[in-house]
């Protein structure tokens, strides 16, 4: 290992793999990205081909790490056929489960495995909080979130403190679903979506890119963690902050039938749009976990502040990668 401590990211050539690469690199690891896609480029990471399903050379980047982080999943950001729905669960499943069997072949494991896992899990769960504890939803996006948390827990690893992360929708310039809804806005459609009232639970990029490089030092962190702001609004205040951030003018809430028929038009599931759940970041902010972005007000005015002519999104952290809330 050429520059110390290493960190290997599965699937870390999308939207929060690079976000992850940069800040991490900037704190002085060694990243190593596992990638499909030959030739692929990330920045200030090293770019290793695997084939997301079997062993093979990519294993002996584990050896010895410091951290593995798994990202890795085909968006569900799509239309859900039968055939999609087999790949969104296999590219989880998969890819779980040979990173285990190569940590498990390890000589020295990796000293933390830091999964993604999706707040999904909760389903649609109206105005309940859902912490770590909270019931799970049902449905497909739900068995979709269960599959994947259990392919991780069934992994033979026991050397390696293991981490998963319920993530909220990560805002970012880059990030897919928030640039889909910003070009709903943008075009003047941009009303509150059905109800309106179903919750949004997110979190700005710089803050979840914190919260793994905190599970990765912090030997005390394990478990299943809500990685979400500790203030999510429901959809008619997201789509609000959003008209204001592109400085559109109110518009009528779009009714769910609409709403179906616009997300078949764009190639994706009204479920998404539709549904919602509260997540609610118990065990960070026990862990004294600050966000730097609680309020969606101020994570938008971070990423759009400038409108449209402001150039990328800052998603490499300044200054101390987190605050530490002293309790
Ligand atoms: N962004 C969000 O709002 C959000 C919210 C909750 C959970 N998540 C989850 O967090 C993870 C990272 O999110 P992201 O936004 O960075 O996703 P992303 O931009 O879509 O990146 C995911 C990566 O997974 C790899 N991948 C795609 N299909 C695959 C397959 N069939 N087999 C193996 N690898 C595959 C790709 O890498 P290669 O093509 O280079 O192999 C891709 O770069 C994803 O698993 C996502 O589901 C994201």
């Amino acid at each position: 290992m050429e520059g110390g401590r290493r960190l290997v990211i599965a699937g870390g050539s999308g939207f929060v793999g690079r976000a992850l690469a940069v800040a991490a690199a900037d704190r002085g690891y060694e990243v190593v990205v596992l990638s499909r896609r030959a030739g692929v480029r990330v920045p200030r990471a090293r770019v290793v081909w695997w084939d997301g399903r079997t062993r093979g050379a990519w294993v002996k980047e584990l050896e010895g790490a410091e951290a593995l982080v798994n990202l890795a999943g085909r968006t569900v950001n799509g239309r859900h056929t039968r055939e999609v729905l087999r790949e969104i669960d296999g590219s989880r499943v998969e890819t779980t489960r040979v990173l285990g069997d190569a940590v498990h072949g390890c000589v020295v494991a990796p000293r933390v495995w830091v999964q993604a896992g999706s707040l999904a899990i909760y389903g649609d769960a109206g105005d309940r909080w859902c912490d770590e504890e909270a019931p799970l939803g049902e449905g497909v996006p739900v068995r979709t979130a269960r599959r994947w948390e259990r392919a991780f827990a069934e992994s033979p690893t026991p050397r390696t403190r293991r981490v998963v992360l319920r993530m909220g929708l990560v805002l970012g310039r880059e990030a897919g679903v928030l640039a889909m809804m910003a070009r709903v806005v943008k075009w003047g459609v941009g009303g509150a979506l059905g109800s309106g009232r179903q919750f949004v639970s997110w979190i700005h990029v710089a803050d979840l890119v914190r919260v793994v490089m905190r599970v990765v030092e912090d030997a005390s962190m394990s478990g299943v963690y809500v990685a979400s702001s500790p203030e999510p609004v429901r959809n008619a205040e997201f789509m609000e902050q959003l008209r204001e951030v592109w400085g559109r003018p109110w518009v009528p809430r779009v009714p769910a039938w609409l709403v179906r028929c616009g997300c078949w038009l764009m190639g994706t599931e009204a479920v998404l749009a539709l549904t919602g759940r509260r997540g609610d970041p118990r065990r960070l902010e026990e862990a004294g976990f600050t966000f730097r972005f609680p309020v969606l007000r101020e994570a938008l005015a971070d990423l759009y502040g400038g409108g449209e002519r402001r150039g990328p999104a800052r998603v490499g952290v300044p200054g101390p990668v987190w605050a530490v809330k002293v309790r």
